[in-house]
């Protein structure tokens, strides 16, 4: 069975205090998770070791950055490449979320070369695509997420394409509460499986992880996960309340 993953997004929120806290709540459930289930938390960037230590000792717990540079290494401040996540045991990276294409400017082009550097270090890219609400108000949502995909993604190897993890993310459905039904879900996974079948092939699509990401939310992660191509989820506000993101743990297949 595919990986079944829930992953946390902090994005930019909790002081370092708060996330330690929260993640202390989440782990005294005790919650064992599966062979093919993982529960990530991509956090800031200064709380990664913090994280790593509490989680690395757990059973499919792991750490997630939320982005990192396109560059190797070098006069960049402030930016962190793959090789120093890498180098404190980071498992996972998000990579071309909306919000940093929209307020960052990352361009398929640069997600490409993210994706790449995540890969040479050993780390898993949680990589992120989605549609506005303009897009999919026009139906021309499967078509650009296909571009999304095809310019970052597709002339890696079969062997590579098999280490990502995909994240459907449609942006109206981004901290707006307004989730995706569990039609329109599926319909977009099976659509990205379908692509991945086509250009690569069905052993490789069937092998990759789809996850949905748009107010998920305790009382609707059951469903959405049940679809069979919507492998778990990737989750921003109801990832910061512990009673939340447990019971969407708890929600994975
Ligand atoms: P919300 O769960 O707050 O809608 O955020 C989704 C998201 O952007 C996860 O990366």
């Amino acid at each position: 069975m595919r990986q079944q993953i829930a992953a946390a997004n902090w994005k930019m929120n909790l002081t370092y205090q708060q996330g330690e806290e929260l993640l202390d709540k989440i782990l005294k459930e005790n919650i064992s998770l599966g062979e093919h289930q993982q529960a990530v938390f991509a956090v800031p960037f200064p709380y990664l070791s913090m994280a790593h230590q509490k989680l690395s000792g757990k059973k499919n717990y792991a750490t997630s950055a939320q982005n990192c540079y396109d560059q190797k290494a070098g006069a960049f401040t402030g930016e962190v490449s793959a090789e120093m996540l890498k180098s404190i045991n980071i498992r996972y990276c998000v990579l071309g979320h909306s919000e940093r294409r929209e307020y960052f400017h990352e361009s398929n082009q640069s997600l490409a070369t993210r994706v790449k550097l995540c890969l040479d270090n050993g780390i898993t890219p949680i990589f992120c695509c989605g549609e506005t609400l303009s897009i999919r108000e026009v139906g021309a949502q499967e078509g650009y997420v296909e571009t999304q995909l095809m310019e970052s993604l597709f002339h890696f190897s079969e062997e590579d394409i098999r280490k990502i993890v995909i994240a459907y993310e449609p942006i109206w459905a981004i901290g707006t509460g307004k989730t995706a039904t569990v039609e329109q879900a599926q319909e977009m996974h099976a659509h990205i499986r379908a692509i991945i079948a086509k250009k690569y092939d069905q052993n490789a699509a069937d092998s990759i992880s789809i996850l949905y990401g748009g107010s998920v939310k305790a009382n609707n992660a059951k469903e959405l996960f049940s679809s069979p191509d919507v492998d778990g989820g990737l989750v921003g506000g109801a990832s910061l309340v512990a009673a939340d993101f447990i019971a969407i743990i708890r929600a994975l297949k």
